[in-house]
C-alpha cells in the first residue's frame, strides 16, 4: 500500500476513459479560487463549466444546504406531496421568467430537462420532427445527442434517434426551408455555448419565433448555459418577446448543486396530463432550497450588473490582446461572462491552455482552436484582470517563441 492515497491513480484505474483528465487534484475552493492537494492556488475561469455562478464554497449555498438538509431532503412519495421549498422556488421563478412561461417542472441536469421537452413537444403537437441547429449542443442522452448538431457527439453512436433536422444557426432562410406542418419543435440556444459562443444576429430569434407560430411548431429555447445572468440579463432571451413554448434551465440555477428545470406556457400546459412526465428527483426539496437561495442572491445583489461590467472589461482587454497577437488570436467574441477566444491553430490553443494552467489559471478548451472563459458571475474586476495578466504572460511567451 502506498503511504498516501493516490487520487489520480485511483480515479484513472476505476473510471471509464471518457475524460482526457487535467492532472490537478482539487481539494477545496473559495470564490473564484481553488487549491490543489499541495496547497497550490488556481484561478478558475471555467466555473465548473458555467455552473458555480456564485463561486466555490459559497456561504449562500452552504447555508441553504444545511438548513434544508436538516429539515428534509426528499419528500415521502417525492413529487406527489407538496413542499414549502418547492413552492417558494416556483413563486420566485414566476417573478423572473418570461411572462408567458408560467408552469415549471424540475429535473437534475440540462440534458434531462431537454429530453423531457423534446418528448412533450411531440405529445402536444402530435408531430415527430425536431429542427435543431448545426453546432448546437443540448446534452448527452440519446435524444439530446440526437438533437446536438456536432459530429463528435453523434457519429460514434449512429444510428441515433430519427426525426431530427439540422440547419445552420443564425440562417433564417435555411430554417424557413426546413419548416413544414410536420415539425413538432425548433430547438435552439439563444447563444450557442459549446458550439463556440456563437451569437445570433439581432432579430434572428424573433424571426424563428414567428416561423414557429406560423407553422404550429413549438419553440424550445435552451437556456441551460446562458440562463441566470450568464450573459448579463437573467435570461438571454429577456426582452426579445419570443413566443416560447418550452424553456430549459440548469447549470447556474443552483450554483453547483445538480438541478435543472423547464418552464412552459399555460397554452402548452393545458395539453399536458398526469403521467406525461415525472422523475424521482423532480422538485427535490434540497435542490429547490439551493436554487431558491442562488436565484434570490443573483436577483437581490443585481449580479447581472457585475456580469455586464466585468464582461465588458474582459472583452475589451481580450480584443487588445488579439490586436497585439493577431498571429495567435484570430477572434474574440462573447456576451457578459460567456466569452470565446479563437486561436490560429489547435497547437496554439493547447499551448495557451497548458501555459495558463502552469501559471495557475484554469481555462476551458472547448473546440480544437477555441478557449471559453466563463468564470463565476460575482468575480471581481481585480480577479478577472489577474486572470488576464496570466493570459497576457502566456501570449507574450508564445509570441517570443514564434518570433
Ligand atoms: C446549452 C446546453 N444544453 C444542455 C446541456 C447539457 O446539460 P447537462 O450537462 O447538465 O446535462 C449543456 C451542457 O453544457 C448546454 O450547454
Amino acid at each position: 500500500m502506498p503511504d498516501k492515497f493516490d487520487v489520480i491513480a485511483v480515479e484513472d484505474r476505476f473510471s471509464p476513459p471518457f475524460f482526457k483528465k487535467i492532472p490537478v487534484v482539487v481539494e477545496r475552493g473559495e470564490g473564484v479560487w481553488v487549491w490543489d492537494e499541495h496547497g497550490r492556488r488556481y484561478l478558475d475561469f471555467t466555473a465548473g463549466w458555467g455552473v458555480t455562478c456564485l463561486g466555490h464554497a459559497s456561504p449562500v449555498i452552504s447555508r441553504a444546504l444545511l438548513e434544508q438538509g436538516s429539515k428534509i431532503i426528499q419528500n415521502p412519495s417525492s413529487g406527489l406531496t407538496y413542499s414549502p421549498a418547492r413552492a417558494r422556488l416556483l413563486s420566485l421563478l414566476s417573478t423572473i421568467l418570461p411572462a408567458t412561461l408560467t408552469r415549471v417542472f424540475f429535473a437534475s441536469s440540462g440534458a434531462e430537462a431537454n429530453d423531457a421537452v423534446i418528448k412533450l413537444a411531440r405529445k402536444v403537437t402530435g408531430r415527430l420532427n425536431i429542427i435543431a441547429s448545426q453546432k448546437g449542443f443540448h446534452g448527452r442522452t440519446i435524444s439530446t445527442a440526437s438533437a446536438t448538431g456536432q459530429a463528435k457527439h453523434r457519429e460514434r453512436f449512429n444510428p441515433l434517434m430519427p426525426n431530427y433536422v439540422f440547419v445552420p444557426y443564425n440562417d433564417i432562410t435555411a430554417l424557413e426551408q426546413a419548416m413544414s406542418s410536420e415539425i413538432a419543435a425548433v430547438l435552439l440556444e439563444p447563444i450557442q455555448g459549446e458550439g463556440g459562443v456563437n451569437l445570433p444576429d439581432p432579430g434572428y430569434l424573433q424571426q424563428v419565433s414567428k416561423l414557429c407560430v406560423a407553422h404550429g411548431a413549438c419553440l424550445i429555447i435552451d437556456e441551460v448555459q446562458t440562463g441566470f445572468c450568464r450573459t448579463g440579463s437573467m435570461f438571454a432571451i429577456d426582452g426579445l418577446n419570443l413566443a416560447v413554448d418550452f424553456m430549459t434551465m440548469a447549470k447556474g440555477i443552483a450554483g453547483g448543486f445538480p438541478f435543472a428545470a423547464f418552464a412552459t406556457s399555460e397554452r402548452v400546459a393545458a395539453r399536458l396530463e398526469p403521467g406525461d412526465h415525472g422523475g424521482t428527483y423532480s422538485g427535490n426539496p434540497l435542490g429547490c432550497a439551493v436554487a431558491h437561495a442562488v436565484i434570490s442572491h443573483l436577483k437581490d445583489k443585481a449580479i447581472h450588473l457585475n456580469v455586464i461590467n466585468v464582461g465588458e472589461a474582459l472583452l475589451t482587454r481580450l480584443s487588445a490582446m488579439q490586436a497585439r497577437h493577431s498571429d495567435i488570436i484570430t477572434v474574440v467574441r462573447g456576451k457578459g461572462l460567456l466569452i470565446a477566444v479563437e486561436f490560429a491553430t489547435p497547437a496554439l490553443a493547447a499551448a495557451v491552455f497548458t501555459g495558463a494552467l502552469d501559471r495557475g489559471l484554469f481555462l476551458n478548451l472547448i473546440q480544437e482552436r477555441l478557449i471559453r472563459i466563463f468564470p463565476a458571475l460575482n468575480i471581481t474586476l481585480t480577479e478577472a484582470e489577474e486572470g488576464l495578466d496570466i493570459l497576457a504572460e502566456v501570449l507574450d511567451s508564445l509570441g517570443t517563441l514564434n518570433s
